[in-house]
């Protein structure tokens, strides 16, 4: 295969089959070309002479501005644009394979696939922390800087992206703190309290992020396999020595969490939360604050109790942990990327995440509207001939 065409292939994920995009419309008619640079040429008159859009700092300026509520919902809601903006990108929920950016082709588990319709609002996507979140760059800070994005706030913020372009519900619990153990342990009581209001919660810490922002949760779960028996399914730590509990085996990574909603992984929560207590396991104590915390507990005892098909899921550490750097480690995390030691790298991740589907975007509106955005001049020939012209 010759570069060009690896690279066309590539590149096809990011592409709507043809029969798709014959559904966006169709070449505007001539009529509406006029009505279209009519309205470019009146906004560029207006962002001119208005002395606040033309000033080169004007994404400095935004989160100053009231956007109003009774301004139109359709330009103010990003819950519908969003959704709009990724549709054309979108990978098909009962898709029997998805092929990966390096050319790798994952199959559903289980044909016909189980999940074949959006689950919406079923879904939460969660964030939780028990820190402030308010300092410069932070999340909870009513303004911050593009340029100071905090790596934290980069990955909640594409959490929040995802679950808009899905259609799921995204929350971020503000937590209380324990204090008798450490503070990763406080997903385990949130993820359990959240599970009584959804049939799904999808937990990620915020140095986790999903790698391909148009594959829907319905597919992956297809591919995982998570039946109606499925509690939990959390991904695979890298097999190292380090990483490994009291039988030999590697640990789970709390990272990335998928939770089903039943009365008996509201059982398994609770035992969870309880195992520090050494009522139920001798020993679990020594992970209040013994890293791995949480992830040691469920890992040495908690997944050797719920053992019937598909009840935990382990998945592979290639597909949902680790990042491209840490290869070597098998663990590449292909759908979902989890940047222990390279945080930094979620603000790049979701600078991708849109950058990528907008760009394409405004390639299709530009060819779409070629009638408008190009002027052909290639047919004359310079210096032009007295009498000849180009028209713009
Ligand atoms: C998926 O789960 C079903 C039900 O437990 C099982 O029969 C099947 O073998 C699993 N498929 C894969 C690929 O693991
Ligand atoms: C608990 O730890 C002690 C000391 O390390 C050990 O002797 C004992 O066997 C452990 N108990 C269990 C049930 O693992
Ligand atoms: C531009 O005009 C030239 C000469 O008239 C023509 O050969 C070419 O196909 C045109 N290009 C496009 C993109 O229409």
């Amino acid at each position: 295969m010759n570069a060009m065409s690896r690279k066309a292939e590539s590149f096809d994920f990011m592409f709507p089959p043809s029969e798709r995009r014959r559904r966006l419309p169709t070449n505007c008619r001539w009529p509406l070309s006029i009505a279209l640079v009519a309205i470019t040429l009146i906004v560029i008159f207006f962002a001119y002479h208005n002395p606040s859009l033309s000033d080169s700092n004007i994404l400095s300026g935004y989160s100053l501005e009231e956007i109003k509520p009774s301004s139109d919902s359709r330009y103010s809601d990003l819950s519908r644009l969003i959704p709009q903006l990724y549709k054309p990108f979108l990978h098909p929920i009962d898709a029997e394979t998805f092929i990966g950016e390096n050319e790798v082709e994952y199959k559903i588990a289980q044909n016909p696939p189980r999940f074949t319709k959006s689950l919406g609002k079923k879904v939460l996507l969660l964030d939780v922390d028990t820190r402030a979140l308010n300092g410069e760059g932070g999340m909870m800070n009513d303004h911050i800087s593009y340029h100071d994005l905090s790596p934290h706030t980069a990955g909640m913020l594409s959490h929040y992206l995802y679950a808009m372009i899905h259609g799921y519900e995204y929350k971020f619990i503000q937590a209380p703190s324990y204090t008798d153990r450490h503070q990763t342990w406080v997903k385990v009581p949130m993820i359990r309290e959240a599970l009584k209001t959804y049939d799904y919660v999808v937990f990620m810490d915020a140095d986790a992020v999903f790698h391909y922002h148009h594959l829907p949760l319905e597919w992956l779960f297809n591919h995982w396999n998570i039946t109606s028996d499925t509690m939990l399914a959390m991904a695979l730590d890298p097999d190292a020595d380090f990483n490994k509990d009291e039988r030999g085996n590697v640990n789970l990574n709390t990272g990335f969490i998928i939770a089903q909603a039943s009365e008996r992984t509201t059982e398994m929560f609770n035992i969870w939360e309880d195992c520090v207590t050494d009522n139920k396991y001798a020993n679990c104590s020594k992970w209040r604050y013994e890293w791995s915390h949480e992830q040691a507990a469920f890992s040495n005892y908690l997944r050797y109790e719920y053992t019937g098909p598909n009840e935990v899921i382990s998945l592979p550490c290639a597909e949902a942990n680790g990042y491209p750097k840490k290869a070597d480690l098998g663990c590449t995390g292909e759908f979902v990327r989890h940047y222990w030691l390279d945080k930094g790298a979620t603000v790049g991740a979701l600078q991708d995440a849109v950058t990528q589907y907008a760009a394409l975007r405004l390639h299709d509106q530009f060819h779409r509207h070629m009638k408008s955005t190009l002027v052909n001049a290639t047919g004359t020939t310079l210096p032009l001939k007295e009498g000849e012209g180009v028209v713009v």
